[in-house]
């Protein structure tokens, strides 16, 4: 597992892997790493000859006022995590070497429609931002296939149009959830929950798992089971921003759709979380 901080010396490594055929995987994340990417690095190996993992905290991404300035840098311990699955590469750029001329940059990825809804409504410029550094890793890495984690459905939805609609020659691909053994969702902002918050912070999965399971019940009042769903949530000490029942592809639920997704953001304490059940997790089946 090979530490590279700068541009050159991965695009150096690159073209020799080119030279020799090999298939490329990237791993983008912010690091502070946790059991759901390890899952994504195990994921793509399988599938590549080499893997590169991204480690940067893209400042673009964070809405002002946001925790951009307190996000957990923590790459000795990161690249103690990673050993074990001893990725090829381990990428952590500076921001100055992502953005050498500063930042905001003059060109952004923006995939209208989808960047303003939900997350996009509490989080100004944030889709945008993830895009566009997304886009900057895949030119770096020029990697067959890049993963990312389903609990951020409405981003992984975000990076395949972005992928489709400019024919990035790369494959979006995507792995499940990791959770906690009380159900909530492994997330860098986990840290920022109580010990207290963090026991309180499972209703935000209760109450997907019981959305999910109406929805496969049968019930198709959309609004009553949003609304239920958000009163139990206020009465767990959440502040929901959203919990809505949509079409795989986030567009509003009808009747006439077959499939769902459910996706909710809710303010805990100081963390801001964000979870989304489809209606083939193995929870659903109990
Ligand atoms: O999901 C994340 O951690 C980030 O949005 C990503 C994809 C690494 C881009 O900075």
């Amino acid at each position: 597992m090979k530490l590279i901080q700068t541009i050159p010396e991965l695009k150096a490594l690159r073209a020799r892997w080119r030279a020799a055929g090999e298939r490329v995987a990237l791993v983008p994340t912010m690091g502070n790493l946790h059991a759901g990417h390890l899952s994504l690095v195990e994921q793509v190996q399988t599938g590549a000859d080499r893997t590169v993992v991204s480690i940067f905290v893209n400042p673009l991404q964070f809405a002002p006022g946001e925790d951009f300035d307190r996000y957990p840098r923590t790459l000795a311990d990161d690249l103690a995590k990673l050993d074990p699955l001893a990725p090829d590469v381990v990428f952590a750029p500076s921001v100055d070497e992502i953005y050498p001329q500063g930042y905001p940059i003059a060109t952004n990825v923006v995939v209208n429609g989808l960047v303003e809804r939900f997350c996009g409504e509490f989080r100004a410029g944030h889709f945008v931002g993830a895009a566009t550094v997304v886009t900057i890793l895949l030119n770096l890495v020029q990697p067959e296939q890049a993963i990312f984690g389903e609990k951020d459905y409405q981003q992984l939805l975000v990076f395949r149009r972005m992928a489709r609609d400019l024919h990035l020659p790369v494959e979006i691909l995507s792995g499940p959830t990791v959770r906690e053994a009380n159900g909530l969702a492994m997330s860098s902002r986990n840290r920022y929950l109580s010990d207290e918050e963090r026991a309180s912070a499972a209703v935000l999965r209760q109450q997907l798992v019981a959305t999910g399971r109406a929805l496969r019940a049968g019930h198709r009042d959309f609004a009553a089971l949003e609304q239920a769903a958000r009163v139990q949530l206020r009465a767990a000490g959440f502040a929901p921003q959203y919990f809505n029942i949509l079409s795989p592809e986030l567009e509003p639920a009808t009747s006439q759709h077959s499939d769902f997704v459910v996706l909710a953001a809710a303010v805990l304490g100081a963390a801001r979380l964000i979870d989304n059940i489809r209606l083939d997790d193995p929870a659903l089946a109990a």
